[in-house]
């Protein structure tokens, strides 16, 4: 959550009853002085220049020497193929002033090499090839060309805005003659914003670059914004860049370029040809300037030499980073799917969680004590809903001391945890980085005593003010901190846990609620001298990396759970995301869609929204959408700020609580679903939620289409975001004979584009795509933790072909006993009026879980009985009945235990 009301301090109030973001607080791009400096660049003026004559190649990579010749600078330039078709570019310094610094933990380990052949030099150009990738290396000024099958996809300083300010010294005021732009620039050495002062002690070390995308159509990416999928036309007098700098915004704003809890420097230029990716590794404050010639009408030259005449439309994109090292990956695509994996293969992907994670989560800020959280739960049983887990707020700690009970509201945490999971519940508490500064707590005790805190500009402990009031920092870089922490979740450490409890980060972009732009300085410091400037974007991945091996060492046969506010690359690997402090307005609710969507292409799949909106009080259809809603976003979770009325589904009428109850219903049935496609992720990288374009690459149609979600590849979901609506338009693709059925009256539809579905209330348009099949568990239950052995019912949805397949992935749902092959992983298929079920793995999981229908959809006519065949079953006749309209035809109790291989037959 973000600032509050309770809060003493005076900005903070004058924050706090604003109704919208204030601006005032966090930086423009004209107020950033680097971001200023290379957003001035200009097109073609470029003094680098590389020495080909000192070209090095190896088996894997090219390396040569790279001057800037203006500034008499010189850098290091290596060109590297990676496996998966992906290409890195690394520049750093030959010999820096000091170390420039370079991103830890974002990247799943050291990228594999790939062989690369050198097949044409000259004095001013290099051609390299690594399988059907291409690279020409201009030489002067730097430029690099990419192409796929010999098309050329993506142009590194096309427009010469790459720069790379080399560490140096202060020349003496009136001394000297540095670089003039940087004389002029009165924030290099020092800047200044609001009260905050930052003293910049290595001066400027900006880095910046720009990569055009010939015959792109659109760019997707750069999560977190509040924005469209589509990112669009940025530019001077007209949108900010981008910016990827992990804030904590009270009441963000829709439909903006501001910074967010989260960044992801991921980028993918999209066509109905071609799709490549830029993955630019980088930790420091980032924006992203980003050029659609669609907006702009403006053609580069570039591109009517590629295509002949044919103005083609293209897309840029022009980082600018504060610091670092220059390192870019080009994922070669040429699918949204194959850059997406690319991504993954670098990044990593999100391991299996536990099965009851992807049921309902029922939050708020706060429940008051242990009563509270119990009766909460018993209202959820005695109406029918199902709940899997419970929530706590900072309040349950005692004065906001993490690691510690409120010792009366939650005195007995033990017995409190024993009664949820008694009834297969679970808990979630919250652990955040700040340390209330408090003599005597153990906490703060330990780390002044070890030198564990970040540092201010001057070497002494720094003190910021956040929910305990003043607080101090734990400095993650340092491994000693790094274990002292993961120790912290031990359950003889954090007493009153159990292996049941999981863990929230909130706050952790660090959110310091008088530091500038309520941050950390960036001149604080951290382990290995590097100053918070340098690292800021990370500080929440490692935070959840620390509390991802911590509870790993707590349980070590647990899967983690985790969700965290602040991200970046790689957060996938330790937690999920939620989309911070929402409102409860529509536009709150229509943002959630694309902002998930940017995320799962972004490498993290597993992210939801607040259902309701954190702040204010939604209206009941408000309310009844998002529920509906957010059965289709991988994490479904509701909270609430502590100033807003209770809201427990059980609260309302019996009309709401029906429709919010036919929701959640309808989420459990999909869960094994959602963890098939899970189990999926972690094996492939491909995303759980997908956006249109990434499934139907060939359709330009589908470009800018970001309030419909493909879970998997085999529903689409075009949720009711709009108040007071009869009908939605719902965009479905694929062509006349990909068909489309309604998940609830089973009406074909055929993939036609845009197609209008009346609604009431009760109506969230979702539908089977035909050709898959949808394993279900229609009994209801009151948390998923009690549907392991519940049988299942097949949706299969015929394609026009009369075929279909699916897969369903089953374990215990738990542990890491499905790294020993006890899973089951289950192909389905049905053709010629037969459905048979195989294993994909010859692995086994005991399950007394069964199938008790087949529901085929768009069937066969005449059908009057079928036929299962197994190895128990031997061969049994079997009933069917068509539905009222023949949409469906149902067979009845097939009876056999998934774990079995069968044939199924419509005679
Ligand atoms: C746990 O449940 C028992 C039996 O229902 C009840 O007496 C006790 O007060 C509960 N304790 C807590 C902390 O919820
Ligand atoms: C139906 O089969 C034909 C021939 O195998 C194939 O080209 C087509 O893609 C299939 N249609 C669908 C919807 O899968």
């Amino acid at each position: 959550m973000a600032l509050n009301f309770k809060c003493a301090y005076l900005t903070l109030l004058i924050i706090a009853t604003a109704t919208a973001v204030d601006k005032n607080n966090f930086k423009t791009c004209d107020q950033s002085s680097f971001c200023r400096r290379l957003r001035a660049t200009k097109d073609g003026d470029n003094s680098y220049v590389l020495n080909l004559d000192t070209l090095h190649v190896s088996d894997n990579a090219v390396e040569a020497e790279l001057k800037n010749v203006e500034a008499d600078a010189s850098f290091k330039f290596i060109l590297t193929s990676l496996s998966g078709s992906i290409f890195r570019v690394f520049i750093d310094e030959v010999k820096p002033l000091h170390p420039r610094y370079q991103v830890q933990g974002a990247l799943n380990g050291e990228p594999q090499v790939a062989k690369l052949e050198v097949l044409e030099r000259t004095k001013e150009k290099v051609t390299v090839r690594s399988g059907d990738n291409k690279a020409v290396i201009t030489a002067s000024p730097i430029k690099i060309e990419f192409y796929k099958n010999d098309v050329l996809v993506a142009v590194v300083n096309e427009k010469g805005l790459f720069s790379m300010e080399h560490l140096r010294t202060k020349t003496p005021e009136g001394e000297g003659d540095a670089d003039q732009q940087l004389k002029e620039d009165p924030g290099a050495w020092e800047e200044n914003f609001k009260s905050h002062h930052d003293s910049k002690p290595r001066g400027p070390e900006a880095i910046g670059v720009d990569v055009t995308f010939p015959g792109a159509l659109r760019i997707y990416g750069l999560p977190e914004h509040a924005d469209r999928l589509a990112l669009r036309s940025t530019g001077p007098g007209g949108l900010d860049p981008y910016r990827l700098y992990n804030l904590d915004v009270f009441e963000y704003e829709m439909d903006s370029t501001m910074a967010v809890y989260g960044a992801v420097p991921v980028v993918y230029a999209h066509s109905d040809k071609n799709t490549v990716g830029v993955f630019w590794h980088n930790a420091a404050e980032t924006w992203v300037d980003i050029g659609n010639s669609k907006d702009t009408n403006v053609v580069s030259s570039i591109v009517n030499l590629v295509s002949g005449h044919k103005p083609e439309n293209t897309v840029d994109a022009h980082f600018m980073s504060e610091s670092g090292v220059f390192d870019l990956f080009v994922l070669m695509g040429p699918t949204p799917k194959d850059a997406v994996k690319q991504y993954a293969s670098l990044t990593g992907v999100a391991p299996l969680p536990q099965y009851f994670t992807l049921g309902y989560h029922q939050c708020r800020w706060n429940y008051n004590d242990e009563d509270d959280v119990i009766n909460v739960v018993d209202n959820f049983d005695s109406n029918d809903l199902p709940v899997d887990v419970m929530w706590l707020d900072i309040e349950y700690t005692d004065g906001k001391k993490y690691f510690t009970w409120d010792p009366i509201k939650f005195a007995h945490p033990n017995a409190m945890i024993t009664n949820l999971t008694s009834t297969g519940r679970k808990l979630v508490v919250i652990i955040d980085p700040h340390i209330k500064r408090e003599s005597g707590y153990f906490l703060h005790e330990d780390c002044l005593a070890n030198d564990y805190y970040v540092k201010n500009k001057d070497g002494n402990v720094y003190e910021g003010w956040c929910w305990p009031g003043s607080s101090s920092y734990p400095d993650l870089l340092d491994p000693k901190v790094q274990d002292y922490y993961k120790a912290l979740y031990s359950l003889d450490k954090f007493k009153g846990t159990t292996s049941d409890v999981n863990i929230w980060n909130d706050m952790n972009e660090p959110s310091v609620f008088n530091g500038p732009e309520i941050t950390m300085p960036k001149d604080c410091l951290h382990h290995g001298g590097w100053e918070h400037r340098h690292i800021h974007n990370i500080y929440a991945l490692l935070y959840t990396q620390i509390t991802y091996e911590g509870l790993l060492k707590r349980s070590s046969d647990r899967r983690p759970f985790i969700l965290t506010r602040g991200h970046f690359a790689g957060s996938q690997r330790f937690a999920a995301v939620w989309t911070g402090d929402n409102a409860a307005e529509w536009s709150h609710l229509q943002a959630s869609l694309p902002m998930c969507l940017s995320e799962a292409v972004g490498g993290i799949s597993f992210c939801g929204a607040d259902i309701g909106g954190f702040f204010n009080n939604p209206d009941q259809e408000l309310l009844q959408r998002w529920y509906q809603t957010g059965v289709w976003l991988p994490f479904y979770r509701a909270h609430a700020h502590i100033d807003t009325r209770r809201r427990e589904p059980y609260l309302f009428n019996e009309d709401v609580r029906t429709r919010i109850r036919n929701a959640l219903r309808l989420r459990y049935t999909l869960l094994s679903l959602w963890y098939t496609l899970f189990r999926e992720h972690e094996t492939t990288g491909e995303p759980v939620i997908r956006p249109l374009f990434y499934q139907y690459p060939n359709d330009p149609n589908v470009v800018d289409i970001d309030n419909e979600v493909l879970v998997g590849s085999s529903i689409l979901a075009r949720p009711v975001t709009e108040s007071g609506v009869s009908s939605v338009n719902v965009y479905l693709p694929g062509g006349p004979d990909e068909f489309w059925y309604d998940i609830e009256d089973f009406k074909q539809y055929q993939g036609t584009g845009v197609t209008n579905i009346p609604v009431t209330l009760d109506k969230n348009p979702a539908f089977y795509r035909g050709g898959s099949i949808v394993p279900r568990k229609d009994r209801p239950r009151r948390a998923s933790t009690l549907t392991h052995h519940d049988p299942y019912t097949l949706y299969v949805a015929l394609d026009s072909n009369k075929s279909a397949s699916g897969t369903l992935y089953v374990d215990d749902g738990e542990s890491y006993n499905y790294r020993n092959k006890k899973y089951l992983y289950l192909h389905f298929e049905f053709k010629d009026n037969t459905l048979t079920s195989s294993l994909i793995d010859k692995t086994d999981f005991p399950t007394d879980a069964w199938i008790e229908r087949v529901v085929i959809l768009g069937p066969p006519a005449k059908i009057t009985k079928a036929k299962i065949t197994s190895k128990s079953l031997g061969s049994v006749g079997l009933e069917t009945s068509y539905d009222g309209e023949g949409r469906s035809l149902t067979v009845r109790k097939p009876g056999v235990n998934i774990r079995e291989p069968f044939t199924l037959k419509l005679l």
